[in-house]
């Protein structure tokens, strides 16, 4: 088959790993008889440096075009002044908003090799293996009023927290049949001892649970979600929660796995349209030093793979291939190696051919869509 994809690389790393991630697309590409055209576009700092605006509209309509969106990551201390009008991160969200794009799956399932990269003892990452299910298009990031006004005290800001029922019940749901295909447990998190939003939430949660009886829910306060993340992790099997809770829960997640450069994501909506993007930032600190983890992106590359083009083999292929890599002790520095971003990438491409001829596991996931 042909698949078309928009690539956005954006700021810091984000181009790094993207470049290393596209390597790694062209070469499953080759092996298993399939073409691939990219096209390029600016997003975030970028994006603003060229044209003032984080999200110009010739992005949003390639991307709109494209089959699927690959992206790197937006922002860096040099958009960062708190009064700048304009932010790369705007980029992002109108992008995820305007795709509706409004679930976003982020798996988290150490590897046994690098249990010894975990602050947490290895006893406790055994069995550890579930799935961020965060609601992307609503919440604090999207609610209006958003703003800043000057009033007799001084400044004032102002930011919305709002859900409607339909966007809990899709996100929800979802949840549900992604459950119903692994271990059948969903935790929905949520703030319902404080927020309104969050009563509503749980609210529909257990309407929702009432029509799957098969799949066994449970409701945490967000407070307490946090630190059984890190006491008991193999106690969650799949885990649905608002967009800013999502946020901040994945990057306490990654702990578990060793480093936030190995986790991936997809964001998708209603079709099998999606945009792919590591979890974590532009990491300013370490950007042009050719050292980020590339893995995150290339796992997501396998997620692209898997949800928007409908190539399950190939998508097993490519984590096949990092799993391998990893096995065999190839490491970028966050995970306590020595390798080069390309290094890294040559690494898993090295390994296709070998996870290739490893055959097929279950396409367990992709059934829940
Ligand atoms: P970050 O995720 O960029 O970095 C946090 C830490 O993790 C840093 O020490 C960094 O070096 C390390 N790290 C991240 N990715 C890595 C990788 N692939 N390999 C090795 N180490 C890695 O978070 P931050 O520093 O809080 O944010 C930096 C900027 O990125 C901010 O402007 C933020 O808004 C933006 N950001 C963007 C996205 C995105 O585009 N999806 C996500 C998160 C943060
Ligand atoms: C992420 C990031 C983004 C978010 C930022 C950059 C807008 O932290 O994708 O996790 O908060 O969604
Ligand atoms: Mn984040």
């Amino acid at each position: 088959m042909h698949a078309r994809i928009a690539l956005c690389p954006g700021d810091g790393i984000g181009p790094e790993v993207i470049t290393e991630a596209r390597k790694v697309l062209d070469a499953v590409a080759v092996r298993y008889g399939h073409t691939v055209s990219y096209t390029e576009h600016l997003i975030g700092g970028v994006a603003i440096d060229a044209t003032g605006t984080a999200l110009p509209e010739d992005t949003f309509a390639a991307c709109a075009a494209a089959e699927a969106v690959l992206l790197g990551a937006v922002g860096g201390p040099r958009w960062d002044d708190p009064k700048a009008a304009v932010r790369p991160e705007q980029g992002l969200l109108a992008l995820r908003q305007r795709l509706g794009l409004w679930a976003n799956l982020r798996p988290v399932a150490p590897y046994p090799c690098l249990l010894d990269r975990s602050p947490l003892r290895p006893e406790k990452l055994s069995g550890v293996d579930l799935i961020v299910i965060r609601e992307l298009t609503g919440g604090l990031y999207f609610g209006t009023p958003k703003e800043r006004t000057m009033g007799p005290e001084g400044l004032r800001a102002v930011d919305t927290l709002v859900y409607t029922e339909h966007e809990i019940r899709r996100v929800v749901e979802l949840a549900f049949r992604i459950a119903a295909t692994r271990r059948s447990k969903v935790t929905s998190i949520d703030k319902a001892n404080v927020l309104e939003s969050s009563r509503l939430w749980r609210q529909v949660a257990i309407e929702v649970a009432e029509r799957h009886p098969g799949v066994r829910v449970e409701h945490l306060l967000v407070d307490s979600a946090a630190m059984r993340l890190i006491t008991h992790p193999s106690s969650f099997d799949v885990i649905v929660t608002e967009n800013m809770f999502g946020d901040i829960l994945t990057d306490e997640a990654a702990v578990l796995s060793g480093s936030i450069g190995l986790l991936p994501s997809a964001s998708l909506g209603d079709d099998r349209k999606g945009m792919y993007e590591p979890i974590h930032g532009s990491a300013p600190d370490i950007a042009g030093h050719a050292v980020a983890n590339p893995v995150g992106t290339i796992l997501s590359v396998a997620m692209m793979l898997r949800f928007s083009l409908g190539l399950e083999r190939e998508a097993q292929c490519i984590e096949r291939a990092v799993e391998e890599a990893l096995r065999d002790g190839c490491r970028t520095r966050d995970i306590g190696g020595t390798l080069t971003t390309h290094a890294m990438g040559s690494a898993v491409r090295e390994r296709l051919a070998e996870a290739a001829a490893g055959g097929s596991s279950s396409a367990m996931l992709s059934r829940a869509f």
